[in-house]
């Protein structure tokens, strides 16, 4: 039986299934992923330097700006492959990635450990803020963040930054699912972002099998039953039936 027999057996016997994603899974949509050199006007800024509380402090409108930059990015794009065979399965779905693609593929209840680029928040007083319209045409850069409707303070994204903690209803319901799970699929991720980076060790340390989905070499290989070295959109609907 080769590897990819193998894992598809393994999912298709699973009880109790995750599968835990990060940026690789929309990369063949067209998201460049946090390892990606970016391009255009953001060539000069390395996306982890913008991901900061400090960074937004220091500047609102550049941080702002690359948020509202990547939001207009994957409202362009569409779920790949590797997003549809996700949506097909019956899982628990826990995803580092803040765009919708997973949602748009048909996935519900998705857990985002990282938050959405969808659901911005007063960066004072957490009062949600609609996201803007789409400023389409007015170009990359910065751009001033709204003010907040309840103390007028600048908005920021909706998304978890270095530093910051992650949302703990979330991050207790990926903790368990990961824990109970006997199959747990990792796709697309770097495994070297923490806490997220446990939740398929979490599952390998209590007797689950991990697949791991990375055309790379990552930090979990080796907790990972199954290494398949390849792409999400390629691998993943051959393996999931
Ligand atoms: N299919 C599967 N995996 C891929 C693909 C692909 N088509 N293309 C790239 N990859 C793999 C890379 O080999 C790498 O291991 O996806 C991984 C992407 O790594 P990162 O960009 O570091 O993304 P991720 O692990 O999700 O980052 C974790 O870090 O920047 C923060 O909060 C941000 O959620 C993010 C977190
Ligand atoms: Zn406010």
């Amino acid at each position: 039986m080769n590897t990819l027999q193998h894992a598809a057996e393994l999912i298709a016997g699973a009880q109790r299934l995750v599968v835990f994603t990060g940026a690789g899974m929309s990369a063949e949509s067209g998201v460049p992923t946090f390892r990606d050199a970016l391009t255009g006007l953001w060539a000069r800024y390395d996306a982890q330097a913008l991901a900061t509380p400090e960074a937004f402090q220091r500047d609102p409108a550049l941080v702002w700006g690359w948020y509202e930059w990547r939001r207009e990015l994957v409202e362009r794009v569409d779920p790949n492959p590797g997003h549809e065979a996700v949506a097909r399965l019956d899982c628990t779905l826990i995803t580092q990635n803040v765009d919708q693609l997973h949602e748009r593929a048909g996935s519900e209840d998705v857990l985002h450990l990282h938050g959405s680029l969808f659901e911005p928040r007063c960066s004072v007083c957490a009062q949600p803020a609609p996201p803007p319209p789409g400023a389409a045409g007015s170009g990359d850069g910065p751009r001033t963040p709204p003010a907040c409707g309840n103390c007028g303070s600048p908005v920021r994204p909706g998304v978890v930054w270095f530093g910051e903690a992650l949302p703990v209803d979330v991050l207790e319901r990926a903790v368990e699912a990961a824990a109970a799970a006997d199959v747990l699929i990792t796709v697309g991720t770097a495994g070297v972002v923490y806490p997220a980076a446990e939740i398929p060790q979490v599952t390998a340390r209590l007797g689950g099998s991990v697949i791991q989905v990375n055309p790379q070499a990552t930090p979990l290989d080796e907790v990972c039953a199954l290494n398949l070295r390849g792409t999400a959109a390629e691998v993943l609907p051959k393996i999931i039936r």
